[in-house]
């Protein structure tokens, strides 16, 4: 597990960003996983910026989502569809064929989490994910609770979930009360994770995430257990983290080698 703890967010943004980029140029092909919400937001953008200064090859990447809600209509604006239409594949320049996202508007959604595995399997598996952490620990909308071994299935939001994505729909009551999300199993099948916070309201989930006991109480600290897991931090969201400066020193002793970078 890597720490990476960045002075501002659009520094988290910058990095992540770059090594997106390195990745994609290693292996035109890649299959990312991508996560929606605010926090993977300057990612996004940078890469953006990048793939309009650069010529980075996207044509073949593939994009899996980690979610949808249950029951909006397509090209709803607070979907996931939408939002990785608008925020990932029109930007980068991504083949609409290449994005999968699961079907939250299916007549048999228990049929459509099994096929979202599928798909991801046929596809040899995600290479790189990138994930956001919901105030109360989720990745992907796997809540407190969660089997740690869950795979894509149909879950009920938590009220604080709910709570905190109103601000995507035209009123509170208006936000969805199931998604089917990849399950926590299926997120630590991926071969290399980079999970990205910013700000002092994730500051609780993050510590722990990182140094709490691994817990369906918080899905996101099954994440100790991943070879290839780095979080990306900014100051705010790192400020509970109890192991600060040992993770900052472990950061510099990396740059002074020149493997501080992706
Ligand atoms: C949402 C998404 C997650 C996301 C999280 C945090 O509910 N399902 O994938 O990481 O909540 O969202 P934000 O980045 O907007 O804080």
């Amino acid at each position: 597990m890597e720490v990476l703890i960045l002075p501002r967010p659009a520094d988290v943004g910058a990095y992540v960003a770059d090594l997106f980029a390195e990745r994609i140029q290693r292996n035109p092909g890649i299959v990312l996983g991508v996560a929606t919400g605010s926090s993977p937001l300057a990612t996004y953008r940078a890469l953006a910026n990048r793939k309009e200064r650069e010529s980075l090859q996207v044509e073949d990447v593939q994009c899996f989502a980690l979610d949808e809600y249950v029951g909006l209509p397509a090209h709803h604006p607070g979907s996931y569809a939408t939002f990785v239409e608008s925020e990932i594949t029109v930007p980068l320049g991504l083949n609409p064929a290449n994005i999968h996202v699961p079907d939250g508007a299916a007549t048999n959604l228990d049929q459509a989490c099994l096929d979202y595995e599928q798909a991801i399997s046929d596809h040899g598996g995600i290479d790189l994910q990138i994930l956001g952490i919901g105030a109360n620990g989720h990745i992907g909308f796997n809540e407190p609770t969660s089997s740690l071994s869950s795979r894509t299935r149909i879950k009920a939001l938590s009220s604080q979930t709910r709570e905190d994505n109103a601000r995507f729909f035209e009123a509170p009551d208006a936000v969805p009360t199931h998604c089917i999300t990849q399950g926590l199993g299926t997120i630590m099948d991926v071969h290399e994770i980079v999970l990205v916070a910013q700000g002092t309201h994730k500051a609780a989930a993050v510590a722990a995430a990182v140094e709490g006991p691994v817990a369906g109480l918080c899905p996101a600290s099954i994440l100790q257990f991943h070879p290839r897991i780095t979080f990306v931090l900014d100051e705010e969201a790192a400020s509970n983290l109890s192991l600060r400066d040992y993770y900052r020193s472990v950061q510099t002793a990396k740059s002074s080698l020149g493997k501080g970078s992706a």
